[in-house]
């Protein structure tokens, strides 16, 4: 067996194997719930100069593995960092939510850069190094290395509102007044990602995840073009030039969709956002492909009762065959740490 590679408990799910326990990582767990975190925030300057940061990087992204021991650490950095390396502009309003320069049309988009010109990311690539080096030094190889980016749809989202929305009303407008220049756009993505994934892979990620944070938002009709069919270009541009990488689609809010990503042969996990419900993905899912979720992250806020029956009905409905446990999204910021430790002696004692 290869050290680092299938010697963990993670590998191991997601490449489809029962594991003797599910193991356990959450969405976001590096960030503002944790003091270590908020301390190293403050000196870093800004969310992006953090984002770009290898050393304290680096070193956000390790807090949580020491604190908690979760089976595998996630890169710190966003989804938003490929826009930005395009030359869009990108920055975070304190507060308030990632901010950019709206791209909503041909002639904007020409102003962006080269999709294989990335050189603004070598500072994440040098993190995932680091993290690769720090796990192997400090849990030999136990603790697996997660890369990511957001998937098409959602990236493009960002980009053509310049913010976060409630419904993705600006993008789904574009889609049906301008879809050339939407097809050319996500085009423009599939090829970043797919460059910014395999320099995350060759820098030391063993795994990657594509999130999809925006795919409730697309009307069935518009599922199959603007999410699945970008998706599925991705994974299989990842696939076909790293065989051996590990891929986790978390399609969020797609219900009965996630099927659909089910039926990719190259697709190894499917993310369970927290409205899945379990028993249908034990059935619908999971004989296809490895699941990972789904906890609600307000039960894990709430802790008590709701914390350990929430951790009882997901363990109950998908331990017989391979699962990651994980929240159904990010972790929020006031979620108490005794929750989480509180999360982590459940899910091991189990
Ligand atoms: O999971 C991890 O620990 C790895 C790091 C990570 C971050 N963002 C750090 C972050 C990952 C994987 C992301 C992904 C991301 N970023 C998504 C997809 C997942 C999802 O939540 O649906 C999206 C949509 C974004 C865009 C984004 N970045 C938003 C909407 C925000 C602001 C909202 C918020 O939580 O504050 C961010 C900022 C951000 N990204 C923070 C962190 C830790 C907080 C910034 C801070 O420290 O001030």
């Amino acid at each position: 067996m290869r050290m680092g590679q299938d010697a963990s408990l993670f590998m191991q799910a997601l490449s489809g194997a029962r594991t003797p326990r599910a193991p356990l990582w959450l969405m976001r767990q590096a960030g503002r719930y944790l003091p270590e975190y908020r301390a190293t925030r403050a000196h870093a300057g800004s969310f992006l100069d953090l984002c770009y940061n290898p050393a304290l990087a680096a070193e956000v992204t390790m807090q949580p593995i020491r604190r908690f021991g979760f089976d595998a650490a996630i890169l710190f950095s966003d989804i938003l960092v490929v826009p930005h390396a395009l030359g869009q502009k990108v920055w975070f309003a304190e507060g308030e939510g990632p901010r950019l320069d709206p791209v909503t049309d041909h002639s904007r988009l020409l102003d962006l850069g080269h999709p294989g010109n990335l050189g603004r990311l070598d500072p994440v690539l040098e993190t995932v190094a680091r993290v690769r080096t720090q796990l192997a030094e400090e849990t030999g190889g136990q603790t697996a290395l997660i890369g990511f980016c957001g998937a098409p749809w959602t990236v493009a989202s960002y980009m053509i509102a310049g913010k976060g929305t409630p419904d993705q009303a600006p993008i789904r407008l574009i889609a049906y007044q301008d879809p050339d220049f939407l097809q050319a756009l996500i085009d423009l993505l599939v090829e970043a990602s797919t460059n910014y994934l395999i320099a995350q892979i060759d820098a030391g990620a063993q795994a990657v995840q594509i999130f999809e944070s925006f795919g409730g938002a697309l009307p069935p009709a518009l599922f199959q073009r603007w999410c699945h069919d970008p998706v599925t270009r991705l994974v299989l541009n990842v696939k076909s030039q790293r065989p051996h990488v590990r891929v986790i689609v978390f399609a969020r809010g797609v219900g009965q969709n996630l099927t659909a990503f089910g039926r990719v042969a190259e697709v190894d996990g499917l993310g369970l956002d927290w409205g899945v419900d379990v028993n249908w993905a034990a059935q619908a899912v999971q004989p296809m492909k490895t699941v990972q979720g789904n906890l609600d992250p307000l039960a894990l806020m709430a802790g008590g009762e709701a914390l350990a029956e929430g951790v009882r009905r997901i363990l109950g409905a998908l331990s017989n065959g391979p699962h990651i446990f994980n929240l159904g999204h990010g972790i929020q910021p006031t979620t108490p740490v005794a929750h989480v430790e509180e999360l982590v002696r459940l899910v091991r004692s189990a």
